[in-house]
């Protein structure tokens, strides 16, 4: 049964009703998944390989495919089944979705796991919004907060604040974009000014856009349920000198949501807001001991099986659409839809 699926294409599916674990398991079972891109798919321009997706750019043109790699605390840890799909399906609803307020580089999308896109001149700082006082991570707002910390990217913070509150407002807090295997370091909007990265007008352009954005973002996320908490956004300027949003925009690798009904209980409670992101596996691996360091443990089929039921829920409930999986063994699925010779 589930073998013939396999060779179905897209399960045309109904909302609320889950996608069965067999689907998943199937994927892994014969080897449905994008690890990684052979050689032939270099005819879709020079390779640029991310943690998670590879871009291909030739004559103004760059195809992002996203993988099923699956990354944290920034390592690739192996792959989840259909994440790829997920993560470039709920892409291009937001896409979609934003694109009277501000204007983004998709072209169009040819796979459920693929993009084209219009190859920009990228602003070389990541343009992080925050609703919230939260994060774990070195550069993370609450981490710097709990050191004491009362200006965060030059915003004041006033005291007494909790873990998880609410901010007066939502900021920008750039980043400047690391090498590669390097992490990120936070800035404020005068040193990105001082440094010559941004002009004051550029500046008050991307904060604009991106604050526009994330508010429309949180209000959809609230009609369904979910609090949208920070995200990080790109820009990037295109050949006809539009500044536009380009890579990624409100995934679970870019984003933070949480469940809105359960938020005000947990922080009464003291707790964690439950959330719909990566924390499930970051939880598991440091059950395992790992926290970023050394050989990352091998992920069982199970976890990979969850995880993956974890997306197409998050795609769900952010999209309020069905995940319609494409089941077709994905490598020859990308080569035919993006025209790669084999
Ligand atoms: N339309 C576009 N034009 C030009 N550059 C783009 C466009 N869309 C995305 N980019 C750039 O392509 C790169 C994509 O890299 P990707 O996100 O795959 O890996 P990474 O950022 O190096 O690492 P990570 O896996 O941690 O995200 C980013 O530097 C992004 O700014
Ligand atoms: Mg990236």
């Amino acid at each position: 049964m589930v073998s013939r699926l396999c060779n179905v294409g897209r399960i045309g599916r109904l909302l609320g009703m889950p996608v069965p674990r067999e689907i998943f398991q199937a994927a892994i079972d014969q080897d449905g998944l994008v690890a990684t891109l052979g050689p032939e798919f270099d005819s879709l321009g020079t390779r640029y390989s991310g943690k998670v997706r590879d871009n291909f750019s030739r004559d103004g043109r760059r195809t992002i495919i996203v993988s099923d790699r699956v990354s944290a605390f920034d390592v690739v840890l192996g792959t989840i089944p259909y994440k790829g799909q997920v993560l470039n399906g709920l892409a291009s609803y937001w896409f979609a979705q934003t694109k009277q307020l501000v204007e983004n580089h998709v072209l169009e999308v040819p796979d459920a796991q693929a993009m084209h896109t219009v190859e920009c001149t990228p602003i070389p700082v990541e343009i992080v919004v925050r609703g919230f006082l939260t994060g774990v991570s070195s550069t993370s707002i609450w981490t710097a907060y709990e050191r004491g910390e009362r200006t965060f990217c030059g915003h004041q913070l006033p005291d007494g604040m909790r873990k998880h509150q609410r901010l007066a407002r939502n900021i920008v807090t750039p980043s400047t974009k690391a090498k590669k295997g390097d992490h990120d370091h936070n800035v404020s909007r005068d040193e990105l000014i001082a440094d010559g990265v941004v002009t004051a007008e550029l500046f008050a352009e991307l904060e604009q856009k991106a604050l526009q954005v994330f508010a429309f973002g949180q209000q959809l996320a609230a009609s369904r349920g979910l609090l949208l908490v920070d995200t990080k956004y790109e820009f990037g300027r295109r050949p006809d000198g539009e500044v536009v949003l380009i890579d990624e925009i409100h995934t679970p690798d870019s984003s933070r949501y949480w469940f809105a009904d359960t938020y005000e209980q947990a922080m009464s409670k003291g707790h964690d807001p439950r959330s719909l992101d990566k924390e499930f596996l970051r939880r598991w691996l440091v059950s395992q001991g790992f926290r970023g360091d050394g050989n990352p443990p091998t992920l069982p089929d199970e976890l990979r099986v969850e995880a993956a039921m974890r997306y197409v829920e998050t795609f769900e409930r952010v999209t309020g659409q069905a995940f319609a999986p494409d089941t077709e063994a994905a490598i020859p699925r990308l080569r035919r839809r993006l025209g790669v010779a084999g």
